[in-house]
């Protein structure tokens, strides 16, 4: 059970953060603020972790871990998830450009989306990638066009609402059809997406996939998905004598953010998933089916953090008159949009020096003009943390550079990979110059 909130590489020496003995006052000189770092060797222990235990629980019922790109993805990180072996599950065309890029075996790629277009699904089905999971009536009969003009046969998924809402039990667990993804099971819409796919001598239908929600930290929202996929994997073997031959379960592993967070490991939630889906089919008279998964959070969040590097310190006396320090930093929504977005909650630690001062009840904010511009809403902050100070903040990893915005007109912050004691620029920052480019 791990409660670290930092990259494994990550020590602090004299109130100093280090990265494979980096400090980050070096960090900060060589790449400037804001900036992401990523520690490679916890990216592919962490991606080689969820592989490894996946293949140890289903043993031949293994099927592939996808890497979620969405959470975070880069040509170089690209490079690291083919090296891994491992899958990785695109959503859009950029997506996709950016795992062929990286040498990905398209084999290994899976095709997600609700709304994908006529030319990514052409350019999915051209790149021969693994499997493209049907998300509409339309969609099925626009990747059966797709494989027909090239002379392909195509292996689809169908993605299926199994009716959860996640971090719910089945008591409360019915209503949650109101989603614009996937085919809903309880409505009878995924049986007739089934008779649909079927109808289609240019689609193999191997399979359902679900997906039930992110940040998800107890098993139970997982068991009852799986079972009900069952459920409709045994009405279609009761109704056309055959098993259809693969499940994926989808991402939604919940990560550590906050001191005292417990994170699901893969050791932990991969045997659980496979006695949750062998019981079921035991139950269901089922041949276990190969099972993937698609985590994108649990492997890339932990293995990064952001650095600022604070501009201003304000005091603000309240209606109570509680005092409530604003400590200003050189980034903001535009690199983490989570806590303005979902109310997320993220720490920070001081990290270029060690302080004994006091603490004074803070809120971490950042330059864009807009009072929602915050990182963290309340922390207990050292009160002598002054500009130039560099404060980092753990588990950005996962959706935070990957949807960073232009606001204000703020280039987007660089991804720095650390490993063996040197750092490199593996996504660099945007300039102005890039942001002018665009305007004609
Ligand atoms: N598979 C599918 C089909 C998904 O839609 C997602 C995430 C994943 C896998 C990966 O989920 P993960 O293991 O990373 O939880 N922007 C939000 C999260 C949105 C997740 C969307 N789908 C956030 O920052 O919390």
């Amino acid at each position: 059970m791990s409660t670290s909130l930092w990259p494994a590489g990550v020590s602090f020496n004299n109130g100093v953060l280090h990265i494979s003995g980096i400090s980050a006052q070096t960090l900060a000189k060589d790449f400037a603020t804001p900036a992401f770092f990523i520690d490679e060797d916890d990216f592919r222990a962490r991606a080689m972790g969820w592989n490894k235990a996946l293949n140890q629980s289903f043993g031949s019922n293994a099927g592939n871990v996808y890497y979620a790109a969405k959470a975070f993805i880069s040509v170089e990180v690209a490079r690291w998830i083919a090296a891994c072996g491992i899958g990785i599950d695109v959503c859009t065309g950029g997506e996709l450009a950016v795992a062929l890029a990286g040498g990905i075996d398209p084999q290994k790629i899976e095709v997600h989306g609700n709304n994908k277009s006529v030319s990514e699904i052409e350019r999915a089905v051209a790149a021969g990638v693994g499997t493209i999971v049907m998300d509409s009536l339309f969609e099925i009969e626009r990747v059966a066009a797709a494989a027909r003009k090239l002379g392909k046969r195509q292996r689809v998924l169908l993605r299926l609402t199994p009716g959860i809402e996640a971090h719910t039990h089945e008591s409360i667990a019915t209503a949650h059809e109101d989603v614009k993804f996937g085919f809903s099971i309880a409505s009878g819409a995924a049986w007739n997406a089934i008779l649909e796919v079927r109808k289609y001598p240019e689609l193999e239908l191997r399979g359902f996939h679900s997906h039930i929600g992110s940040q998800i930290l107890n098993m139970d929202s997982f068991e009852i998905a799986a079972d009900r996929l069952i459920g409709l994997l045994a009405k279609f073997r009761d109704e056309f004598s055959a098993q259809l031959p693969e499940l994926d379960l989808g991402g939604g592993y919940g990560i550590a953010y906050l001191p005292g967070d417990v994170e699901l490991e893969a050791s932990e939630v991969l045997p659980a998933l496979y006695s949750q889906v062998k019981n079921a089919c035991e139950r269901a008279k089922l041949d276990i089916p190969k099972v993937s998964i698609e985590p994108g959070r649990a492997i890339v969040g932990p293995t990064m953090f952001t650095l600022y590097e604070v501009g201003t310190v304000k005091d603000v006396t309240l209606e109570s008159g509680k005092v409530r320090r604003y400590i200003s930093v050189d980034g903001g929504m535009s690199d983490n949009i989570r806590p303005s977005l979902y109310g997320a909650k993220y720490t920070t630690s001081l990290a270029n020096r060690s302080s004994s001062a006091p603490l004074v009840d803070s809120r971490l904010v950042g330059k864009h003009c807009e009072t929602g511009d915050i990182v963290i809403r309340d922390i207990e902050l050292p009160s002598d943390i002054a500009p130039g100070d560099l404060l980092a903040v753990p588990a950005t990893g996962a959706y935070g550079r990957s949807m960073a915005s232009n606001y204000n007109h703020i280039p987007r912050p660089p991804v720095i990979a650390v490993k063996d004691g040197k750092a490199r620029v593996i996504l660099r920052r945007e300039s102005e110059a890039d942001l002018l480019n665009l305007d004609i």
